[in-house]
């Protein structure tokens, strides 16, 4: 099964690219799925429900999400209503949403979408590490057929996400790190069978700060006065990974960063 895999969504830019381009995309790679990180798809920071329908409508099958998804007001409920939709595992018991989602798509393998939330130099959470073995173990239990597994680990350090994904190397077909907007160039597969990759990369525009106008990030850096963040303009890169995995093992056979520039 192959599926794509894209990066933090940022803003009208990336939320319009995907929706103009996402079903040549999908045809042209051979994609039986399309995931997407969409914490900042509303604004540049945070999802709405109606950006939220706008990507499913687009043709996403499932999204995650991160630090910036309870910026609007909406969401909690929505979340609730939207199964395709979750949030970062480890937030404390009594938070809205889910962390996990089982993905039955007709005639494809079923694919658990999985989401956790780094807490170095982030929000301090439960545990990834145990949230992960605890999401795991729950799927042994309530979805022993479900082989594919996929991870979004929304972190800032690298160091923790490459410590989560050998923590789960062999247990998980796949753990992809997102937040950071900036692709890297380490895409592998571990050991036993998870396929790896630090950053995705943003779906948004490149002329900018991770999405937003550059102007007013460098006068916050340049004085100590407060600024308005927006999300830039100008040409646009989707950027995301796609994984070729076992359907029987849910091993990852192949694991490729992807992007597809915009004029
Ligand atoms: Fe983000
Ligand atoms: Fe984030």
């Amino acid at each position: 099964m192959r599926i794509l895999f894209l990066g933090d969504i940022v803003g009208r830019p990336g939320r319009h690219a995907v929706k103009k381009h996402l079903a040549d995309i999908r045809a042209a790679e051979g994609a039986d799925l399309v995931l997407a990180n969409g914490e900042n798809a509303s604004g540049g920071l945070g999802l709405s429900a109606e950006g939220a329908k706008e990507l499913f409508n687009a043709g996403l099958d499932g999204m995650t999400s991160g630090n910036h998804i309870w910026k609007f007001k909406d969401m909690p409920s929505y979340m609730q209503r939207e199964e395709r939709l979750i949030r970062p595992a480890n937030y404390p018991p009594g938070t809205p949403g889910r962390g996990l989602a089982v993905l039955r798509l007709p005639g494809k393998p079923p694919v658990a979408m999985l989401n956790l939330m780094g807490r170095t130099y982030m929000q301090p959470l439960d545990c990834p590490f145990r949230a992960a073995d605890a999401l795991l173990a729950q799927l042994d239990a309530e979805h022993p057929d479900v082989r594919i597994r996929i991870l979004d680990f929304h972190a800032e350090a690298t160091s923790e996400k490459i410590s989560l994904g050998w923590h789960l190397d062999g247990r998980i077909s796949a753990v992809l790190g997102t937040h950071t907007h900036v692709q890297t160039n380490d895409a592998r597969l571990l050991h036993h069978g998870t396929a790896y990759l630090t950053d995705l990369g943003m779906c948004g525009p490149l002329d900018s700060c991770l999405g937003m106008s550059v102007a007013p990030i460098l006068r916050k850096f340049l004085t100590a006065a407060p600024e308005r963040f927006e999300v830039a303009g100008g040409p646009v890169a989707l950027c995301g990974a796609i994984l070729d995995i076992d359907e029987t093992t849910g091993q990852a056979t192949h694991i490729r960063a992807w992007r597809f520039n915009i004029a």
